[in-house]
């Protein structure tokens, strides 16, 4: 099955699964405009009511619904995965992204989907010039990309967050060290 260039892509639930042919590739590209009512239809089913008052989501509000950082997966006419990321500013340090969320469609979970997107999500930010990537999730599927906690103290959230699930990557070594502060979104 092929894809028309006009035709946004739909979250999978929406399709005739069936009809998203095994041989289908997979293909990570950065996400556009058109691909927004899929991305929400995919989080909706992956995270339940509630996501939007935790604090990271609180640190995107009033930033625009997608930044130049954001990525998806699609498969055939599906879209199978997204990944998005917020520029923030941590005490005036603003080469930073927050990340999230991530998610992949049920049906294709744990077939290396969020794996591949997170890695070609990280070489693009850093290819652009980021230093640090921040977010709120699991440490250890983070862990293995190198996601390191990142400690009480160090950052003021607009909400409460666990501290445990709070990690970072710099992207650039040691650009972590000196930072401290309020995290805001950033345009
Ligand atoms: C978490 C999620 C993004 C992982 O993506 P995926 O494509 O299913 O997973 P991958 O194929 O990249 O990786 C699979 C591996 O990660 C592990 N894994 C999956 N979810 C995990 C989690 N929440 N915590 C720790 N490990 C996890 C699997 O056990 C598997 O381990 P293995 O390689 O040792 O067998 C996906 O399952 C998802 O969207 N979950 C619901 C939404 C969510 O929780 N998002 C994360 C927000 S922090």
């Amino acid at each position: 099955m092929t894809m028309s260039l006009t035709t946004p892509p739909q979250f999978h639930p929406n399709l005739d699964v069936a009809a998203v042919a095994a041989t289908d590739a997979s293909l990570s590209r950065t996400a556009t405009m058109a691909d927004l009512p899929a991305i929400e239809a995919l989080h909706d089913l992956a995270f339940g009511p509630g996501a939007l008052t935790r604090a990271a989501y609180r640190v995107r509000e009033g930033c625009p619904p997608l930044s130049p950082w954001c990525r998806v997966m699609c498969r055939g006419p599906a879209l199978i995965a997204a990944i998005r990321y917020t520029k923030i500013r941590i005490g005036g340090h603003g080469q930073a992204l927050l990340l999230g969320p991530l998610a992949v469609a049920p049906d294709y979970a744990n077939q290396g989907h969020g794996r591949r997107l997170l890695a070609d999500s990280l070489d693009h930010a850093r290819s652009t010039g980021m230093t640090l990537v921040l977010l709120v999730g699991d440490p250890p599927y983070y862990a293995r990309f190198g996601f390191q906690p990142v400690g009480p103290g160090r950052l003021r959230w607009p909400g409460p967050v666990d501290p445990q699930r709070v990690l970072m990557l710099e992207l650039q070594a040691g650009c972590f060290t000196a930072l401290h502060g309020k995290i805001v979104g950033a345009d």
